[in-house]
């Protein structure tokens, strides 16, 4: 066990899907997993171990922005010997290209957070796992699945005053956690990538319902389940 985690090593498998809410943890559990147990319940991050299609796989919440998702994410990976995360998220659009609903699947982050210097990684932007992409991407393609592929910018700030430097680094859509994740993934030598659902638009403003993001994600969730079976 760690601080923030309450499960035994064995309780957690090698690869782990990570959302930001944990209700969608639970749900993920619930509506996909069989034979599921409760893995993690410290500071309601919850977490659960069980079977896709036999496969066996831990669902657990990051919680919100780069500093909880960088917590949860270090210790699965360093404490844990977790192999694979991929995060599923949301995400606002920074161009009417993107629609809502719509699948992104993260070549790049880039982000002002001092998380990444605080690990030793000096960069503004940093890269998804290439291996797991392609696993993902060949998912996609047997699939005849939407997704867009592109970078983004990972804030600390939901409440952002300027984001146009982000524009020119060709980010099309913003979100929190990507970051501490991928950087995570590199300094511990493990494999990340984030796939993420629009779910507003910082262009138009427009957003989904809290029913409509339930259900968005389910394409999503999809997608990551079934990459999952080939790792
Ligand atoms: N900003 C940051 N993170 C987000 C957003 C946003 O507009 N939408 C979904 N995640």
């Amino acid at each position: 066990m760690t601080v923030h985690i309450g499960a035994l090593k064995e309780d957690i498998s090698k690869v782990v899907i990570m959302p930001g809410d944990p209700n969608r943890a639970k749900f993920i559990a619930e509506k996909f997993l069989t034979d599921y147990k409760l893995i993690n319940n410290v500071r309601g991050m919850l977490g659960y171990t069980g079977y896709y299609k036999g496969k066996r796989i831990t669902v657990m919440a990051s919680g919100m922005g780069n500093a909880s998702m960088g917590i949860y994410s270090y210790e699965l990976f360093n404490d844990y010997n977790v192999d694979y995360i991929i995060r599923i998220g949301t995400c606002g659009a920074y161009t009417t290209d993107l629609k809502l609903f719509d699948l992104v699947l993260v070549d790049k982050s880039y982000s002002n957070t001092a998380y990444g210097i605080n690990l030793g990684y000096n960069e503004n932007n940093i890269s998804a796992s290439l291996n797991l992409n392609k696993v993902i991407e060949e998912t996609i393609n047997n699939n005849g699945i939407n997704v867009v592929r592109g970078n983004i910018h990972c804030t600390d700030t939901f409440y952002n005053k300027d984001y146009s430097e982000y524009l020119n680094y060709g980010c099309i859509a913003v979100e929190m956690e990507s970051f501490a994740l991928f950087t995570n993934a590199k300094v511990l030598n493990k494999n990340a990538a984030c796939i993420l659902t629009v779910s507003d638009s910082l262009i138009t403003g427009e957003k989904l319902t809290s029913e409509e993001r339930e259900k968005s994600t389910i394409k999503m969730i999809d997608l990551a389940l079934n990459s999952v079976l080939k790792l």
